[in-house]
């Protein structure tokens, strides 16, 4: 990756006063402890005791930050799963979840109503039935109505607090015999994560730190993130992460789809290519099939785009996961740095959800896990 890094993007990144003066509630401060909180959600994940027969499919039900830890999931087991593994970011379930579906409830505020919505679905449905939560109405009728959950700590924006939200997934996955052999793996990626953050943290110069080095990189345009395999869920997280960090827009694809649609859209893009830049992530396991894609992909693109690379780090595929994941988020915040920009507050989409909540829609929901609580 060549980056022409100007005094400017030097004189905003490379200054710990002014990181702090914009990062001012500190989402910086995440990313850099990101293992130590692997470490903590672990601890916590491997406490939980739960009984469940056996089980015909998973569904996990959330939305945006909440949602992006069961995209990981898919991709980590999708080739070992026993069962098929879906995310739900709906209202309601898919038609084929009964009783014999497992439904992971993730909402790290526990007050989203699509999550809400669909925790009540699933309750109706006679799931097996685990939530995620900080707190909330989640957690509220979870106890009222006995369905087992795991309290995570509270006070992260929910993006930030993707460790507690996918770690339990993982784990609880494979103890209820979805998958085998895929927790031992994060042993590694704590230790591959603690690297990764220190070569990406504050203190390193521009000149030195990939994240910084992306963020100048993808600066003034719109960043297209192409993942492939298990880096198609890691793809959609630095997209969602550009947006709401960064509070710029973004997209992602994947291997090969890419090639049956997107690079044809780059053919006669003329200057409207120079608003965007493109991503590619990368893994030096990378199946021979990806590789040659990505490569011939790579040539296709109109001379002079501006197109990036980032390296996953480590063995095992979980530390090659959240490695590539810490990376785009370190990369999210320093944009929003370079932009001037606090990376934690989601203004817009506060004021989405106090409009939303004057439809009623919340409320109903909430009614009808009221009238289902009380009914037990
Ligand atoms: O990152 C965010 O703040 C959002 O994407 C939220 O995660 C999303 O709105 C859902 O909220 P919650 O995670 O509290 O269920």
């Amino acid at each position: 990756m060549r980056v022409v890094v100007s005094e400017m993007a030097e004189s905003v990144l490379d200054d710990m006063n002014k990181v702090r003066g914009i990062d001012k509630s500190g989402m910086l401060s995440f990313c850099v402890d990101m293992a130590e909180h692997y470490g903590r959600a672990l601890e916590a994940a491997e406490r939980v005791s739960l009984c469940f027969s056996v089980l015909e499919n998973v569904v996990i039900a959330g939305m945006g930050g909440s949602a992006i830890g069961g995209e990981l999931l898919k991709d980590l087991v999708r080739e070992d799963a026993r069962v098929p593994v879906e995310v739900s970011r709906a209202y309601s379930l898919p038609g084929y979840v009964d009783e014999r579906s497992l439904v992971f409830v993730v909402s790290y505020s526990g007050e989203t109503e699509e999550t809400l919505s669909s925790f009540l679905d699933a309750v109706r449905r006679k799931c097996m039935v685990f939530c995620v939560s900080s707190g909330g109405r989640l957690l509220e009728f979870a106890e009222r109505l006995g369905v087992p959950f795991l309290r995570v700590p509270s006070g992260f924006p929910p993006r930030a607090a993707l460790p507690y939200l996918f770690t339990p997934l993982v784990v609880l996955s494979e103890r209820l015999g979805v998958v085998s052999g895929v927790s031992e793996g994060f042993s590694e990626a704590m230790s591959v994560l603690g690297r990764v953050s220190g070569e990406c943290a504050p203190e390193v110069p521009v000149s030195n730190n990939v994240a910084k080095g992306l963020a100048v990189g993808v600066n003034g345009s719109v960043p297209v993130v192409y993942g492939f395999g298990v880096f198609r869920g890691v793809a959609q997280r630095f997209k969602t992460q550009f947006n709401e960090n960064a509070k710029i827009p973004s997209k992602w694809e994947f291997f090969s789809e890419v090639d049956h649609n997107e690079v044809v859209g780059w053919e006669r893009a003329g200057s409207l290519a120079e608003c965007f830049s493109a991503v590619f992530l990368r893994d030096k396991a990378e199946p021979v099939e990806f590789r040659n894609r990505i490569e011939i992909t790579k040539g296709l693109m109109p001379a002079g785009s501006k197109v990036f690379e980032v390296r996953s780090q480590g063995e095992g595929v979980l530390a090659r996961m959240l490695s590539a994941v810490c990376v785009g988020d370190f990369t999210s915040v320093y944009l929003a740095l370079l932009r001037g920009v606090d990376p934690t507050p989601v203004d817009t989409i506060s004021v989405l959800k106090a409009r939303m909540k004057q439809s009623g829609t919340k409320e109903k929901v909430i009614r009808e896990l009221e009238r289902l609580a009380g009914s037990r």
